[in-house]
């Protein structure tokens, strides 16, 4: 299957962008799902799982049955073909919202969720539907990021008011991440939040997912303005930190 030309929707970045976000944090879901034990997992659900990638990780690092789940036809067709292709009886996809999903209550061990989150209309209903569609004892886990919390230095390259910004006016929560413990508190998921142990510098390209939501004159000028300033710098003069909420929340 021909890798996608271009992105049905601002909510979803290009192929190879997903796939390199999902790279970058690679060794953060493993961890993750590891205490949330998905390799003892019967039925898993990948919810907003664009481009699938996810889902063929969480299928193959499991004996599962992987389920994707998400709200554009054309990256759920796009998916299924793929698995299709590749002979993965396991793993199928779903197009279909999240906050309402026509699956059974208590049918699934672990729901997981990626940069999805902050795109939801209605956040909180969609963790009471992930409460409703856990097995007592099964784990919602999610990886979120928080703008807001943002830091970069030196001052000529700061973007976060561009992003916070863009991906209000795109429909996107960019504080999503501070709000999801007490969400999950709330609906009957007793959850840990966890960060990066490290600090890990910037891919290269952190700006590209940003230039793919409409931005208007001023906010391209100003990144145009950002953009020269980073060329102009060595890379380990420049720091990035954007915090990712890492949570594992069981089902009581
Ligand atoms: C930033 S992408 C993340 C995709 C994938 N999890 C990843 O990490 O590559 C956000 C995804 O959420 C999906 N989405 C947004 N609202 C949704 C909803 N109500 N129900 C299902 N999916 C939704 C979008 O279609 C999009 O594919």
């Amino acid at each position: 299957v021909e890798p996608p030309v271009q992105s049905p929707a601002p909510c979803l970045p290009s192929w190879d962008l997903a796939i390199r976000q999902s790279e970058w944090l690679r060794p953060a879901r493993s961890r993750l799902l590891r205490t949330a034990n998905l390799s003892r997992a019967r039925n898993v659900l990948d919810l907003a799982s664009g481009w699938g990638q996810i889902a063929v990780e969480l299928a193959e690092r499991s004996g599962a049955t992987v389920v994707g789940v998400d709200c554009l036809a054309e990256a759920v067709e796009w998916s299924a073909r793929r698995a299709l292709e590749d002979k993965r009886g396991e793993l199928s996809f779903l197009n279909a919202d999240a906050h309402q999903l026509p699956l059974p209550d208590s049918s699934q061990d672990l729901i997981f969720i990626q940069c999805g989150m902050l795109w939801m209309r209605q956040p909180e209903q969609v963790i009471r539907e992930c409460q409703r569609l856990l097995r007592p004892g099964g784990s919602l886990v999610m990886i979120e990021p928080d703008y807001g919390g943002m830091m970069e230095s030196p001052e000529a390259i700061e973007s976060k008011a561009i992003w916070v910004d863009a991906l209000q006016a795109a429909g996107a929560d960019p504080m999503i991440g501070r709000k999801l413990l007490s969400w999950c508190a709330v609906h009957g998921l007793v959850g840990t939040a966890y960060f990066f142990d490290r600090y890990q510098p910037p891919q290269s390209e952190y700006l590209r997912f940003l230039k793919e939501l409409p931005l208007n004159e001023s906010q391209l000028r100003e990144l145009r303005r950002i953009d020269a300033s980073i060329t102009e710098l060595p890379l380990d003069q420049i720091t990035v930190h954007l915090p990712f909420w890492m949570l594992v929340a069981r089902r009581v």
